[in-house]
Order: structure tokens, then sequence, then C-alpha cells
């Protein structure tokens, strides 16, 4: 089955990149053809996350606007073969992609790949409602803190509003060590505020932060412990 699922968050900083990059890498590793397009227009990041920031030529408005052809805006991952990523572009006024545009090119990615991931900007604005726009399925990131888990709700609800109904919410950046002292929400509080039901948890840890800046998503990375639970939750998504 072919589907485009859009990562979002309505808090900043809580790691839709990191899920994207990490997701992309997991189905590509279970033999499906992945594409990640970054929609963070003017501030991407998924390049630099994945370790292709030297090899963007071309990005998804050089596509939209006919500059160049859709192949050539794909860049082939060295260590998975089944893995691509669209960029998103560096200049903010290059950019002037519009909903139907994006959604003519997903259902034009859907004839050569099985996942098109959209990794959508923060926040309830214009860019996420583009990014969102031609979503089959979304991921709500949240992280345990009050203030991320009424945007992740409210987030659940636009997309509500927008048709899309088969959601999954990861909170990521954990501390279990915090739970039960009333300081932070643990996972049941945070099931209990949400509508939408949680595919898994992600712990806080610096490895994740440093493998994201070597370029290398933690599930490629030698003997770590995380790969296992990254796997449950993109199983649990595309169930
Ligand atoms: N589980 C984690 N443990 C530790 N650091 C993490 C974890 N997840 C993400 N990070 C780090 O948190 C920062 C923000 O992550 P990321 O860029 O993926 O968030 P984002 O939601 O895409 O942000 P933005 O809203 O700016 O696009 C990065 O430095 C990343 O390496
Ligand atoms: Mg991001």
């Amino acid at each position: 089955m072919k589907e485009v699922i859009v990562v979002a968050s309505g808090k900043g900083g809580v790691g839709k990149t990191f899920f994207t990059a990490n997701m992309g890498a997991k189905l590509a590793q279970k033999g499906f053809s992945v594409v990640l397009i970054d929609l963070n227009i003017g501030l991407r990041s998924l390049d630099i996350y994945l370790g292709m920031e030297n090899r963007v030529v071309y990005d998804i408005s050089d596509v939209t606007s006919g500059t160049c052809r859709l192949k050539q805006a794909l860049i082939k991952d060295r260590r998975l073969n089944k893995l691509y990523l669209m960029s998103a572009p560096q200049n903010k006024s290059k950019a002037d992609i519009s909903p139907e545009q994006l959604t003519e090119l997903c259902n034009e990615l859907k004839e050569t790949f099985d996942y098109i991931i959209i990794d959508a900007p923060s926040g309830l604005e214009k860019g996420f409602t583009l990014a969102a726009t031609p979503a089959d399925k979304a991921v709500i990131i949240t992280v345990p803190e009050y203030a991320a888990i009424r945007d992740a709700d409210m987030l659940d609800q636009v997309l509500d509003g927008m048709g899309i109904e088969n959601k999954s919410v990861v909170v990521n950046k954990i501390m279990p060590e915090l739970y039960g002292k009333g300081i932070v929400p643990d996972p049941l509080e945070i099931s209990d505020s949400l509508r939408s039901p949680i595919s898994g948890l992600i712990p806080y840890d610096l490895n994740i932060n440093i493998s994201a800046n070597m370029g290398v998503p933690i599930v490629l990375a030698k003997g770590n412990y995380i790969e296992k639970n990254i796997s449950n939750i993109v199983e649990s998504i595309i169930r």
C-alpha cells in the first residue's frame, strides 16, 4: 500500500526531523522504498540528519517550478538503496509551492515509492497545512511537557478538521527517572490528555543528538539499543 505520512508537531524542537530520518531508514531497512520530503522551507535540516548536506543540488521548489525533473531532486542514501531525500529550499523567497502542486507531486511519487514521509514545519500555520494536505496519515510528535501536550492535542483537532483521521502519537525525549514525582507528565497522563493512540515512547538520550549531528540515523548506528524500540513504533504506525 502506498502512503503519504506527515510528521508534525505543535511545538518546535520536539524531534520531528529526527523521527522522520529514523522512520525512513527503518522502513528502508525493512525493504520498503521510501522518500523523505523536507518541507521546512528556509530552515531545512533533514539533509544534515541524513548526512546528505553536501549532495543537495535541486530541491522540491525546483521540481514544482519546472527548473528540474522530479528524478533530479531525489538524493539516494549511500547506505540504504531504497531511501531517498527531497530537500526543502534554503531560500525562502524561492519557494511558492501550492497544496495542489504538492498533492500532484506525491501522487507521482506514489508510482515509485511505498512511503512518502513529509517532515512538516512546527505549528499550525500555512507551512504545516501545506505539508498535511496530501497526507493519508499523520504522526504527531510530542514531548513530556504540558505545553507540548496541549499543542499536540490542538494539532490533532486541526488534522481531524482536514479529514486526516488516521493518526498516531510518538512521545519523544522521555525521562522515566522523573516519573512519579509530579514534575513531568507520565505516559498514562499524556495518553489521557490525547485523543489519538500513543505508538511509542523514545527516551531522552544524548546519543540521539550526537547521531543527528553526525548525519547517521541512530537506527543505523552499530550496537545501538534503540533500534528495536523505533522498529516497533514504525510497525505500529504503518499497521
Ligand atoms: N530522544 C532524543 N534525545 C535527545 N535529543 C534528541 C532526541 N530527539 C531529538 N533530539 C534533539 O533535539 C533537537 C531537536 O530535534 P529535531 O530537530 O528533530 O526537532 P524538530 O521537531 O524537527 O525541530 P523543528 O521544529 O525546529 O523542526 C535536535 O538537537 C535533536 O538532535
Ligand atoms: Mg525539524
